[in-house]
């Protein structure tokens, strides 16, 4: 798309935050997306408190902001992936739960004993149409699910029995504003946490980086550098 994998890009001051200090330029560019989307959906939109369950889907870059953030926040983590060793990644980072996708494809089931029937507070749906189902199953009755991913695609039937009866908020989102960079900035370094970067690719192999991302064997964050 046009305007990105620029090497110079020319913007308003208001365009820009600073960085967290002391951050690498490759751990920077891990905020404004990944990162951002995460703290806007747990911190802004969703209110979250310390106690509250999230579940996060997968292991990419979204998903461990959001790990990072919850627990920050005080909340119990459930975390999903098809790998048992990402899975024993993410509780080195603090996930309280593990749940293998692969192994338990309706892994509601396991919310629900996890949370003793009641649901999660909060979803974090990386999905779409293809988990959304699982996600309005999990989620507790006037429970939040944040849409911000379409992993399995764009098109969709929609839970809408369990959506209607279990009173959800459905919410669709797009990163953040500039306000919520500047707070999850201070955030991250209140609490010294740092992104996890799995790989760096050099700009000229942008399109290795793409590939490498399809191929799924990333856990965090992939970055190119100049
Ligand atoms: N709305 C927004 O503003 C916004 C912002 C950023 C990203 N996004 C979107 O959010 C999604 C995730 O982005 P990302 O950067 O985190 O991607 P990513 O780093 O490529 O994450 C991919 C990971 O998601 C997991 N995954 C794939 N299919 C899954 C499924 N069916 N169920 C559960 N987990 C699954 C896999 O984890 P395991 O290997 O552990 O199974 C995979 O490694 C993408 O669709 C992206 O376009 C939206």
């Amino acid at each position: 798309m046009d305007g990105f994998a620029c090497e110079v890009v020319t913007r308003p001051t208001s365009a820009f935050t600073l960085a967290p200090k002391s951050w690498t330029h490759a751990e920077a560019a891990t905020i404004t997306t990944a990162g951002l989307t995460a703290w806007r959906a747990l911190i802004d939109d969703g209110n979250i408190k310390a106690g509250d369950t999230i579940v996060t889907l997968g292991t990419g870059g979204v998903s461990i902001a959001a790990l990072q953030i919850g627990k920050m926040m005080g909340a119990n983590v459930i975390i999903t992936s098809s790998s048992d060793e990402k899975l024993e990644r993410a509780k080195a980072l603090g996930a309280d739960h593990l749940i293998n996708y692969k192994k338990h494809p309706q892994w509601a089931e396991q919310v629900m004993e996890i949370t003793e029937g009641k649901g999660a507070d909060h979803i974090i749906e990386l999905g779409g149409p293809g988990t959304l189902e699982e996600s309005a199953n999990a989620i507790k009755v006037g429970g939040q699910i944040s849409l911000i991913g379409v992993l399995t695609g764009f098109e969709g039937a929609l839970p809408t029995a369990q959506l209607l009866f279990k009173q959800v908020r459905l919410q669709g989102l797009l990163v953040g504003n500039r306000d919520q960079q500047q707070a999850y900035i201070k955030a991250l370094e209140t609490n010294e946490v740092h992104p996890v970067i799995d790989n760096t690719f050099n700009f000229e192999a942008l399109a290795e980086a793409f590939e490498y991302q399809l191929n799924g064997s990333h856990f965090g964050k992939i970055v190119t550098v100049w």
